[in-house]
This record gives structure tokens, sequence and C-alpha cells, in this order.
């Protein structure tokens, strides 16, 4: 399996850093019902964001209770040293890796390396970084995310400037990778983002800051459709 049968041509993505982890089962449990099938498990080693998030110890509690329901989990790794977590995250049930293109030197090895651990690849950038540079280097991989924020906190606000970002990197990239956007994603700009050529869309507080979180998640699906 792999991120092109993942996809049901558009997918929101609960961000689970957002999620409220005395609940996180619970929660999940809740979103698999509404029809969530890709979570996103952020990452962060508290040097290339400033802080520590959540790491292998959370992913192998929940990615049994994911993995039952058909669903899937999506690693962001905001971190310095990507390629020294894949083996961990694969065994611990990670089902991709994405990585940023400001840590990467040499992004095709890192690349190959996620492949070796059977994992799904994605390739991500920060808002000062330009998308063509992205683009260059994004052959062979399953997605490129586009950070509408700056790295490391759930909540912040979009930045309305990465509609245009996206539209630069999708005219630069190849037809069959695909395009994530992810930090500030609500109901209220999640179709003109779309409308710029992304399919994967990172929802963290947009869901997880709402009571009714299966009401949040639909809210989102149905302003695509
Ligand atoms: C933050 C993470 C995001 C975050 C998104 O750097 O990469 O995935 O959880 O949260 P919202 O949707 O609230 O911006
Ligand atoms: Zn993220």
């Amino acid at each position: 399996m792999a991120w092109r049968d993942w996809i049901r041509t558009v997918e929101i993505e609960p961000s689970l850093y957002a999620a409220d982890f005395a609940r996180l089962g619970e929660q999940i449990e809740v979103l698999l019902g509404a029809g969530a099938r890709i979570f996103h498990f952020d990452v962060g080693d508290g040097h290339f964001v400033p802080p520590v998030t959540i790491g292998p110890v959370v992913l192998r509690s929940i990615a049994p209770i994911v993995h039952e329901a058909g669903g899937v989990l999506d690693c962001h790794l905001m971190v310095d040293n990507p390629r020294h977590h894949f083996a961990e995250i694969a065994e611990s049930g990670g089902d991709s890796v994405t990585f940023h293109f400001e840590v990467a030197a040499d992004p095709g090895e890192t690349l190959a390396a996620a492949r070796e651990h059977g994992l799904g690849a994605g390739l991500a950038f920060n808002p000062s970084t330009e998308p063509e540079d992205v683009a260059e280097v994004a052959t062979g991989f399953d997605l490129v995310l586009c950070m509408s924020i700056n790295p490391g906190y759930s909540g912040q606000e979009f930045m309305p400037e990465t509609i245009d970002r996206v539209r630069r990197l999708r005219a630069a990239l190849p037809g069959d990778v695909y395009i994530q956007v992810d930090g500030g994603v609500g109901a209220e700009n999640v179709r003109d983002v779309y409308d710029a050529g992304p399919r994967l869309f990172v929802a963290g507080s947009s869901i997880f800051a709402r009571e009714d979180l299966r009401r949040a998640y639909r809210r989102l699906v149905q302003a695509l459709t």
C-alpha cells in the first residue's frame, strides 16, 4: 500500500499534535468513525523547531487502533536529523515520513533510506524556502509539504501567501507528486487552498479545538465537496 492507495481524491488529515493527550485513543476513534483515514503525527526535536513534541512511544500506542480501522500514520519530522529516526518510526507503526528540505543535504539519499524501511516519503519546506528549489529535487517523493505557517506549534494563523506558493509549486512539480498543506487550515480557507492544487490538508486546531470532533472533521470535508 502506498500514498496513491490511501488518498480518496482528497484527504483531511487530523493533526494529532493538537489532540487532548489524556483522551488520545478516544479522539482517534471518533475521527475514524467520522471517516478520517490519514492521521498526521508531528515529531519535533527541540532543535529544528523549538518544542519537543511527540515521538515513537506515542506512535506505538496508537498505531494498532489506526491500522485496525484501515488508517495510516503520516509522520511529519520537524527534526534536524530525520534519517536517524526512520527505523524506529517504521518499527513503531509509522507508515510514512516527511522530512524537511532545509535539513536534507541529499534528499534523494534520504528518500532511498525511507524506502528501505518500507515508508512512504514526503519532502517538506518552510515559508522562507523557494518552492522551485524544492520541486527540483522532489522527483520520486510521494508528496511535497508546503508549510503555511512556521513549523513548531498548532493554532497559528494561515499565511495567505501560501496560495501563490502552492501554485508555483504545482507548476514546477511532476504531476504524480501530491501537494500537502499544513498550518492554519480550516473550513473558512480550505476551498481556496484546494483551488491552488493541493489534495492533502492537515488540520490541527480547526478539528481539536472544537467540542464536536466528528462535526469539525465533516465540516472540513464538506467544504471541499
Ligand atoms: C506545526 C505542525 C502542524 C500543526 C498544525 O508545526 O506541523 O501539523 O499541528 O496545526 P494547526 O492546523 O492548528 O495549524
Ligand atoms: Zn505537521
